[in-house]
């Protein structure tokens, strides 16, 4: 599916989500707080534009993405940035490398989370971070019901007019809705073992960032 929306795929995101996605980034990196020599994993980076504003931080970002079309995409646009073509589910790393890992809107289109969870777990050394930057539960109900209605109804239509793969941007609504609450992924990140689980919601809660650490 990815592969279909590689070429459009930043376009959409800016559409999709009205710009926030930006802001998003940068929340990203402050809840990162990546210093200098630092190593950071980027995982399910796509195209790299989740790595760029952390690689701007000082740190060096490794790109990780199972879909070779966005990270041909993303190597074409960023020619001096590391990607590696991996699948989060068996990741191609060592234990306790990274000083940190971030995956953002990667989580909820992985096989199976709780692997990928583990598999973060295992490749950041005690001491190190992880931020998980994903779609959430809206707090309050009248956002909450206004938004469902942008998924199950303007959004497929946008995505009709603007996208090669419509069907992908359907599917990008279901997903959100099926997705565990700010809650639900807590506790699947605390059964990986990672401890101070923090979040705090964006934009009403229509994104989480989930922040924890490896004892
Ligand atoms: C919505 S994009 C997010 C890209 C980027 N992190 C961003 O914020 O723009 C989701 C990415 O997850 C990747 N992905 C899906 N399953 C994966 C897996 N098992 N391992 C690694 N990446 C995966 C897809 O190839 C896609 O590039």
């Amino acid at each position: 599916m990815f592969a279909e929306v590689a070429p459009r795929y930043d376009l959409m995101n800016d559409l999709v989500s009205l710009g926030q996605d930006r802001r998003w980034r940068h929340d990203v990196v402050d809840a990162l707080a990546p210093q200098p020599g630092e190593v950071i994993l980027d995982l399910a980076a796509g195209t790299g534009t989740s790595s760029v504003p952390i690689r701007r931080a000082g740190a060096s970002v490794i790109s990780a993405d199972l879909t070779e079309a966005m990270v041909m995409v993303g190597h074409r646009r960023l020619p001096d940035q590391v990607f590696v073509v991996g699948d989060a589910m068996r990741l191609p790393f060592a234990d306790d490398g990274f000083d940190a890992a971030t995956i953002s809107f990667g989580l909820r289109n992985v096989a199976d989370p709780a692997v990928v969870l583990a598999e973060l777990y295992r490749v950041v050394r005690p001491g190190g971070t992880v931020v998980i930057c994903e779609f959430s539960r809206p707090t309050m109900a009248p956002m909450r019901l206004v938004y469902h209605q942008w998924l199950k109804r303007a959004l497929p239509v946008a995505a009709r007019i603007a996208s090669s793969d419509a069907a992908a941007y359907s599917y990008l609504g279901e997903s959100i809705m099926a997705w565990p609450d700010q809650r639900g992924l807590a506790a699947m990140m605390e059964a990986a073992g990672w401890e101070e689980i923090q979040w705090r919601n964006l934009t009403g809660g229509i994104v989480a960032l989930h922040r924890a650490t490896k004892p």
